[in-house]
């Protein structure tokens, strides 16, 4: 496997990255309490394998290993079809990895938990429920006192309280995800697994969500795996770079972009940006030439 930009083993999270809580003044934003002690959100994969009883290759995953610091931002590129989605289901526990294992702050992941919020592509509100009772179901369902205060918060850190009432259907696309990033973080999870969260969105939206998600992150640091097609998404927003290889899905490179660029303020334009990109763009690219000649 390649590693650009550090030197430590390929798994590790890079030592720049020291474990972080939440700040108080993020937690006082949005009227949370501490909840447990340290830092929370460190994802452990060991040798994940998946495999699928069907189709011409055997593993859609196999032998991934990775460790995730918490508060780290961590973007999963591939060609589609390298398993991007299959690993953060298993994440998330909505799949059992046929071997291996995946650990969230030391516990094995077995099945959907509150330690880990997801948010997809589209089509994830409640239709049926309020812009509010979205945000506000899963403190409610996690016996949260005052769901509906949180609830709000939330959707102040989105900038979307003047919204509450709203229903999902009367909302672009953006305010639509911004709704549904507000609902994930709303139980206060130590981990965010974003599959190409943006990708139904125009440029413009995009651009301003990816803004959105920075500033969240340096309020409330969870621990994001966040997949996306968009390189530039990827280097704007992330510590690390896993690109992932094709058939199987393994791991084919991780980049440390921090090294690389500057922590804030990165752009577009800058000669080490462009140089990243192409890197990346020339990694991706030998994957999709082997899903294309086969
Ligand atoms: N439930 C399933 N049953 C059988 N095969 C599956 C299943 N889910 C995924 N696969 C296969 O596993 C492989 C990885 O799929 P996955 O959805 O994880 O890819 P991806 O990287 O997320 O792709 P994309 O970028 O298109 O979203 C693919 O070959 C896919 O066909
Ligand atoms: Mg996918």
């Amino acid at each position: 496997m390649l590693i650009l930009g550090h030197s430590t083993s390929a798994i590790a999270p890079p030592a720049s990255l020291q474990p972080v809580g939440l700040p108080q003044q993020a937690r006082d934003e949005a009227g949370l309490q501490a909840v447990g002690k340290g830092p929370r959100g460190a994802i452990s994969l060991r040798k994940v394998s998946v495999t699928f009883a069907r189709g011409r290759h055997e593993y859609a995953v196999r032998d991934v290993s990775l460790d995730v610091a918490p508060g780290e931002f961590v973007a999963l590129v591939g060609p589609s079809g390298c398993g991007k989605t299959t690993l953060l289901n298993v994440i998330g526990g909505m799949l059992q990895p046929s071997s291996g294992s995946a650990s969230i702050d030391g516990q094995l992941v077995r099945e959907p938990t509150p330690a880990c919020n997801v948010v997809f592509q589209q089509h994830s509100l409640f239709a049926w429920m309020t812009v509010l009772d979205n945000v506000a179901f899963g403190p409610r369902a996690l016996g949260f006192v005052a769901p509906e205060e949180i609830a709000r918060r939330f959707l102040k850190l989105v900038g979307l309280d003047d919204f509450a009432d709203a229903w999902p259907a009367t909302l672009s696309g953006g305010m639509q995800q911004r709704v549904a990033i507000a609902r994930a973080l709303a139980t206060q999870p130590g981990v965010l697994l974003m599959d190409e969260p943006f990708g139904a969105l125009d440029a413009q939206t995009r651009s301003i969500m990816q803004e959105e998600v920075l500033r969240l992150r340096v309020g409330l640091q969870p621990t994001v795996i966040f997949v996306t097609h968009d390189i530039d998404e990827a280097l704007l927003l992330a510590d690390r770079i896993v690109v992932m290889s094709v058939n199987p899905g393994t791991l084919k490179a991780v980049i440390d972009v921090n090294a690389q660029l500057d922590v804030p303020g990165r752009r577009l334009q800058d000669q080490a940006f462009i140089g990243l990109r192409q890197q990346l763009l020339g990694l991706i690219r030998e994957e999709s030439l082997k899903v294309f000649n086969q």
